[in-house]
């Protein structure tokens, strides 16, 4: 007898178990990958991207060449980039844009015109001496009046969502003791349920679906440049935009990730409203950075 022979009522046994067993883990993995996209509050943001991760075509040795990733909560950081904007090495200053068809920056929470494009983008951003294209996305309306006459600057007026639709922009109160500091709403989109407490003001914006848009937008042969501040959402944007492969359609990005932190307004305790962590914020760069993003830490 052949001893490499396999028995033939063990090959059975083996597709009889085996099959059924293969399909529950796939039902298995398919619904925990479903809950990892699903519960905006999910605190793995970093392994939410796993299953997608795709590796970015970007020149070699670039990424080890940014700036570092600030590892430590920055304890003294509470508004504006401040002293960290000198540090930063960007893209088009190791990197020749010759070969690029188009220049496109993209501002995601775009205020006030000298907020970021006037003072930072147009004066600060090397460009190589190309004309960027400039889009300016903001669903605040008290903001557009200023990108009415503006060459060269396209007002997108909503919010950047994963999808087309109606959001809330709401704003919690801050409790710290018997005292309560309100805030108009800041470009923050919450639930329905921020509309509902009674306490959040709130104000309903039209929102639009951000890599779909992207994507008809530009492409691989461009080279893009965003900035994101979104008060909270960019949680949502970077994982819709990994999941749906157009990470990699953006060349460089400068993402503002909120985190619970210390609040000099009012209580100057930490307060909890964006349910993120300095160190799960790092994480996210750090990944982002390993799967070829060129994305810069804002503030
Ligand atoms: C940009 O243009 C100016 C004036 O034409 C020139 O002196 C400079 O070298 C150019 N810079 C780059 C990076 O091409
Ligand atoms: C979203 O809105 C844009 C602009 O009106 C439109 O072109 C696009 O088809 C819409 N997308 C979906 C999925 O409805
Ligand atoms: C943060 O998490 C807490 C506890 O899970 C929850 O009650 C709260 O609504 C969350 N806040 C936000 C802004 O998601």
């Amino acid at each position: 007898m052949n001893p490499r022979k396999s028995n033939p009522a063990a090959s059975i046994k083996l597709i009889v178990y085996g099959m059924p067993l293969f399909f529950l883990l796939l039902t298995f993995g398919a619904m925990f990958k479903d809950k990892l996209y699903t519960s905006p509050n999910t605190l793995t943001v970093s392994a939410a991207l796993r299953p997608h991760q795709q590796h970015c075509n970007v020149p070699a040795g670039i990424i080890s060449k940014l700036e570092p990733l600030i590892a430590e909560e920055p304890l003294d950081v509470w508004e504006g980039l401040g002293k960290e904007e000198s540090h930063i090495k960007y893209l088009p200053s190791m990197t020749d844009l010759a070969a690029k068809r188009r220049f496109i920056y993209i501002d995601l929470g775009a205020r006030d015109y000298d907020s970021s494009i006037g003072s930072w983008f147009e004066k600060q951003y090397p460009k190589q001496n190309k004309t960027f294209e400039i889009y300016a996305v903001e669903a605040d309306a008290s903001f557009h009046a200023q990108y009415r006459a503006r060459p060269g600057v396209t007002l997108l007026p909503y919010a950047a969502w994963v999808r087309n639709e109606t959001v809330v922009f709401g704003s919690k109160p801050i409790v710290a003791g018997s005292k309560v500091w309100r805030m108009r709403p800041f470009g923050r989109i919450e639930g329905e349920q921020a509309a509902e407490d009674g306490m959040s003001a709130v104000v309903r914006v039209a929102a639009f679906d951000f890599v779909e848009w992207l994507r008809r937008t530009v492409t691989a042969d461009d080279f893009v440049v965003v900035k994101m501040d979104v008060e909270g959402t960019e949680i949502a944007l970077i994982k819709d935009l990994v999941r749906r492969d157009a990470m990699c359609l953006i060349d460089e990005l400068f993402m503002e990730c909120h985190f619970d932190r210390y609040v000099k307004c009012c209580s100057g305790e930490r307060i909890n409203r964006f349910n993120f962590s300095y160190s799960q914020c790092y994480h996210l760069f750090k990944e982002l950075r390993d799967m070829g993003s060129a994305v810069h830490q804002w503030w």
